[in-house]
């Protein structure tokens, strides 16, 4: 594995196809199943670890947000990767810069109400990921599943040659989604929010058991998080991430709920096949995660 900071020294040493997964860093096992899965995929693997200052609505979270590039270093290369490109912001953001790339639509709603200018900064970083390391495949997760839909318009509007690849949403074996601000969760606070999780999965039951309406999806993913402050627990369609009153098409039940003065979001899709949905529920790791 080599570690690279401009794009140009990076595209230098392609061979082959060039599979790109994005990420802010401080990995955890969520992205280390990511990397295996696209390392299936491609013959140069390359992972970028760049805390993007632009997506952050707060700038003491940007700050705390944890660093640890030697550490990152060790996992990546355990995991096949070929090129980690740590770019210096500079490399990034020229000296000068002004241009953001914004999506309409689909970034408005959910995670667009609460975080200002979140998905311009996401989009924004991406496109230039996209144009500096020109990569053939991109991998990104259903964890954050708005930012998946975000970035699929973009490349879509912005004709990127770039073919967007989803990954299975990464959970501890109890069902937590695997999350870098898991840490600052306190033994009884992860406990609490399990029901997050706990919700999502009685509502997919539901759904395989006949259920559609929203209302009712939404309902007992509310209650199951009673007590915890929520910000939405939404359906909303997979392609607009528009609200939908009913499951009649591919879709995603997303929560945010804080705990314990931690935000954490998790959702389950529904995809389509044979005319009804499919819950995705995402993938159990067999053991507890040790990165922590
Ligand atoms: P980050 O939070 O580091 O996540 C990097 C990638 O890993 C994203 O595609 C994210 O969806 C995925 N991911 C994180 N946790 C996951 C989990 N539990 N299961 C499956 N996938 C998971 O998302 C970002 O960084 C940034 O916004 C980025 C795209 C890098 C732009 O700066």
């Amino acid at each position: 594995m080599e570690v690279t900071a401009t794009f140009a020294d990076t595209r230098e040493k392609y061979q082959g196809t060039v599979g790109l997964l994005p990420t802010l860093g401080f990995l955890h096992e969520g992205h280390l199943a990511l990397m295996d899965l696209l390392r299936e995929r491609c013959d140069t693997l390359v992972v970028s670890l760049f805390v993007n200052p632009t997506q952050f609505d707060d700038k003491d979270d940007f700050a705390a947000y944890p660093r640890d590039t030697e550490r990152d270093s060790g996992l990546a290369k355990e995991h096949d990767v070929d090129l980690l490109f740590v770019p210096e912001q500079d490399e990034v953001y020229p000296v000068g810069e002004t241009t953001i790339v914004e999506v309409g639509g689909v970034s408005q709603e959910m995670e667009g109400r609460y975080r200002a200018g979140h998905f311009t900064g996401v989009a924004t970083v991406v496109a230039k990921l996209f144009a500096g390391l020109q990569p053939d495949i991109a991998m990104f997760g259903r964890k954050d599943a708005q930012q998946l839909a975000v970035l699929k318009s973009m490349v879509r509007d912005l004709r990127f040659p770039v073919s967007v690849i989803d990954a299975p949403l990464v959970r501890e074996p109890d069902g937590l989604a695997l999350s870098s601000r898991n840490v600052r969760l306190s033994r009884m606070d992860r406990e609490r929010a399990l029901a997050i999780s706990r919700g999502l999965f009685q509502a997919a039951e539901q759904v395989d058991a006949g259920e559609r309406r929203g209302e009712r999806l939404e309902g007992t993913v509310r209650r199951s998080v009673k007590g915890l402050e929520v910000d939405y627990a939404t359906l909303a369609s997979q392609d607009t991430m528009v609200p939908i009153d009913e499951l009649d098409r591919p879709a995603v039940l997303a929560v945010a709920a804080h705990v314990g003065g931690v935000r954490l979001i998790d959702n389950v899709t529904f995809d389509w096949a044979d005319g009804r949905p499919v819950p995705d529920r995402g993938l159990l790791l067999a053991k507890p995660s040790r990165l922590t």
